[in-house]
């Protein structure tokens, strides 16, 4: 029986790598029709290894903002790749990048840079403890694997260990606290149980729940004033999407420490984090924090974010996202409406979350991504458009996903 090419590379990426994939989420889950191993991607388009082609909205499980290949950013890393990578100094760019995120970031005063999402929480986790002299740190939502250390909390997006995660001394996980999102009351017996001794709250939204953030967000800072904690802001995927600063700029509160990463450069690996000038301060040299990474200023990712920000001023990036995602995603609920098929997306439009509604059969959500794939057209449970997705685009994948729909009836 002749397999194809994404099967066969399939296999021997299962051999070879625990997972089948670096990045868990990454890893296929409906063979054989799902692009398992990806050749190439442009616009809003991918080819896996056997030349079949998909409209994609996994984007990267996020990074992709404006688009596979965008020219302006691929030109900007050519150009930098030519004047070398990483060198024993900064470079330019490092100071110049920090200025753009300190005029599109609300909270960002000072800035510094990383190369992962999780990484940068572990440096605001750090600048927490520091500042505040104490030990406690309470997590809503996933922060990245470096950061699983609470029994209950999430060890990957929409997963959670439920006990102590495994490999976590008992110590550590002792001093991480997991609370749900929007939930007020589980904070506030955390604060009971641990008086002045929680050094920060760390929010990822619960993407499905989104407007709830209009409250539960003035709410976090009422509390972490209040306790004396520090407030800090997962952005990762909510930064250069929901709006380019976030949420801190969508719903107008601001933390006093923020963390950006996919989004930021289009797919290169940059991570910032940044916020109130005296808790930065605390890493400045002379100060009783050290962080620091070798990759930290890496010119290429720098040149990328740098054209990346120009983009979002000189176009309507955001605008966009919102309203091809409504156009998108709205289209597709009023399919699973009319066809009484029990799955919705909810939440906000540049970054909804399927959700299935009470009742839905076990395992709809995977036949329904299955069916997906079989039509050409890649989903996620937090799927977006990118800026690259046209109308056209957005036609042509619903009536892809017309078909995936009639699989499913
Ligand atoms: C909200 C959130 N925080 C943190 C992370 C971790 O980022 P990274 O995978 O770059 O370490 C992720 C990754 O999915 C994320 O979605």
């Amino acid at each position: 029986m002749s397999t194809s090419s994404n099967e066969r590379l399939w296999a021997r990426l299962c051999a070879a790598v625990p997972y089948g994939s670096s990045t868990c989420s990454k890893a296929a889950r409906y063979l054989p029709e799902e692009p398992a191993v990806v050749e190439r991607a442009r616009g809003c388009r991918l080819w896996d290894v056997d030349g079949r082609e998909f409209i994609d909205f996994r984007n990267g499980l996020g990074p992709i903002t404006l688009g596979y290949a965008h020219p302006a950013v691929d030109h900007a890393i050519r150009e930098q790749l030519g004047r070398g990578i990483v060198f024993g100094y900064p470079h330019r760019l490092e100071a110049e990048v920090a200025e753009l995120v300190q005029a599109v970031v609300p909270c960002a005063e000072r800035v510094r840079f990383l190369k992962t999402g999780g990484e940068a929480v572990a440096a605001c986790f750090r600048l927490a403890r520091a500042c505040t002299g104490r030990e406690h740190i309470v997590q809503i939502g996933y922060n990245g694997w470096l950061n699983s250390l609470a029994a209950g909390a999430a060890t990957l997006p929409r997963a959670d260990a439920g006990t102590t995660p495994s490999g976590v001394p008992a110590s550590l996980a002792a001093v991480h606290h997991a609370a749900p999102w929007n939930g007020l009351p589980a904070l506030e017996q955390l604060a009971e149980r641990l008086p002045g001794r929680i050094a920060a709250v760390c929010v990822a939204a619960s993407y499905a729940d989104m407007a709830a953030g209009r409250e539960f967000y003035p709410a976090l800072r009422e509390f972490t004033r209040r306790e004396g904690a520090l407030l800090i802001y997962d952005e990762i995927v909510t930064g250069f999407r929901v709006a380019t600063g976030g949420v801190q700029e969508y719903f107008g509160t601001v933390p006093d420490l923020a963390v950006f990463a996919k989004g930021i450069a289009n797919g290169m690996p940059l991570s910032v984090y940044c916020g109130r000038r005296d808790v930065m301060d605390c890493c400045d040299r002379g100060g009783p924090v050290v962080i620091s990474s070798t990759y930290g200023g890496e010119a290429l990712s720098l040149a990328a974010a740098k054209a990346v920000i120009g983009v979002y001023r000189a176009e309507d990036v955001i605008g966009h996202l919102w309203r091809q995602g409504e156009a998108m995603w709205g289209a597709l609920n009023r399919r699973f409406e009319a066809g009484s098929i029990p799955l919705r997306l909810r939440g906000l439009w540049p970054c909804p979350q399927f959700v299935p509604e009470p009742g839905a059969p076990p395992g709809l959500l995977d036949r329904f991504f299955r069916a997906a794939c079989h039509c050409g057209v890649t989903l996620y449970h937090v799927p977006y458009v990118n800026f690259s997705h046209t109308a056209a685009d957005v036609e042509e994948a619903l009536s892809r996903l017309d078909r995936a729909l009639e699989t499913l009836a």
